[in-house]
């Protein structure tokens, strides 16, 4: 049977996932524009896309014709490191929300967002209420829909190589808490399946069920370090989230996600292929290449 070519928009491809996710519609042939606010940041990639629109989500009018000609729109726009005055209300919610508006108006077949693995169980937060009360909205939009809930990336597990690299990891507790972290590559292949299943609400980790300590391990391992881990005891951890939100909502808020993830089970249905050992291997080699 001959599979029905869509033209999709991403929205996040300057990003980790996004990246992944354009070039993964782009090899099962489908046709991809590439939403950027910095298009340059899509350089390495510009040849796996077929067009790249400069538009800022967070300012509706510089996004008004961005769904014209598309079918579908997947998003990974989210705050994670950007430090540019905005608020995850803003860019996670609000900036998406104006997405779904332009989508919406332009009759688009379906709307795939990118969420946080237990998200509904952790609304406390800040970065995942945003994530959340926008997939309130995608549901009451009457549009269709696919919700992808993931786990840690292994954008994030870099933490502990860069820590690694200095001889020693810290922890948040004693780090025997297990996830199962998931490649962008990995992901994606998810997130494409979104758009012919069913399937509306999708959790997704990645093959391999670890401890933080045998992360931290394999980080330190790739790196020819000897095993130092640090437990970095719960309490203090709260108090420096509580002092760094005194000062600084939005930072102290990032800290919060990450002292909450590092201290529950973080464990989704799996998938993929990508192991962490060899993802930290690659950072070593790149490391000594540099
Ligand atoms: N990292 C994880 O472990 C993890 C786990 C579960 C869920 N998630 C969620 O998955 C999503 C993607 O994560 P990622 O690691 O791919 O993030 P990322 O690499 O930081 O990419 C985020 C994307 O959002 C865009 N963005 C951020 N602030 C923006 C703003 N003010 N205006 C317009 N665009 C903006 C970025 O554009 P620029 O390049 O222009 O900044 C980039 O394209 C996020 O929503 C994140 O919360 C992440």
């Amino acid at each position: 049977m001959a599979m029905t070519r869509h033209r999709v928009l991403v929205a996040g491809a300057t990003g980790y996932l996004g990246g992944f996710v354009a070039r993964e519609f782009k090899s099962r042939g489908h046709l991809v524009r590439a939403l950027a606010r910095t298009p340059y940041k899509l350089n390495h990639i510009n040849g796996e896309l077929d067009e790249i629109v400069k538009g800022e989500i967070t300012d509706p009018e510089s996004i008004r014709s961005i769904c014209d000609g598309i079918d579908v729109v997947f998003s990974s726009i989210g705050i994670t490191r950007q430090k540019d005055g905005m608020t995850f209300r803003d860019v996670d919610y609000q900036g998406n929300l104006n997405l779904l508006e332009i989508a919406k108006k332009a009759g688009l077949k379906k709307f795939i967002y990118v969420s946080v693995f237990d998200g509904p169980n952790l609304l406390h937060l800040d970065i995942v209420k945003a994530h959340e009360d926008f997939v309130a909205a995608l549901k009451a939009s009457g549009m269709n829909y696919a919700i992808v809930r993931p786990t840690g990336y292994f954008s994030d597990m870099g933490e502990f190589f860069d820590m690694a690299g200095k001889g020693r990891v810290y922890l948040v507790g004693p780090g025997n808490n297990k996830v199962n972290p998931i490649h962008g590559a990995d992901l994606a292949v998810t997130c494409v399946d979104a758009m012919e299943g069913q399937r509306q609400e999708i959790d997704v980790g990645g093959p391999e069920i670890l401890t933080f300590r045998e992360i931290a391990a394999l980080a330190l391992q790739a790196q020819g370090k000897r095993v130092r881990i640090t437990s970095v005891p719960l309490w203090l951890t709260r108090l420096i989230v509580s002092v760094a939100k005194f000062f600084n909502r939005h930072e102290g808020e990032l800290l919060a996600f990450l002292t909450t993830a590092m201290t529950s089970q973080v464990v989704a249905p799996v998938t993929g292929s990508h192991t962490l050992k060899a993802f930290y291997e690659d950072c070593a080699l790149r490391a000594t290449k540099q």
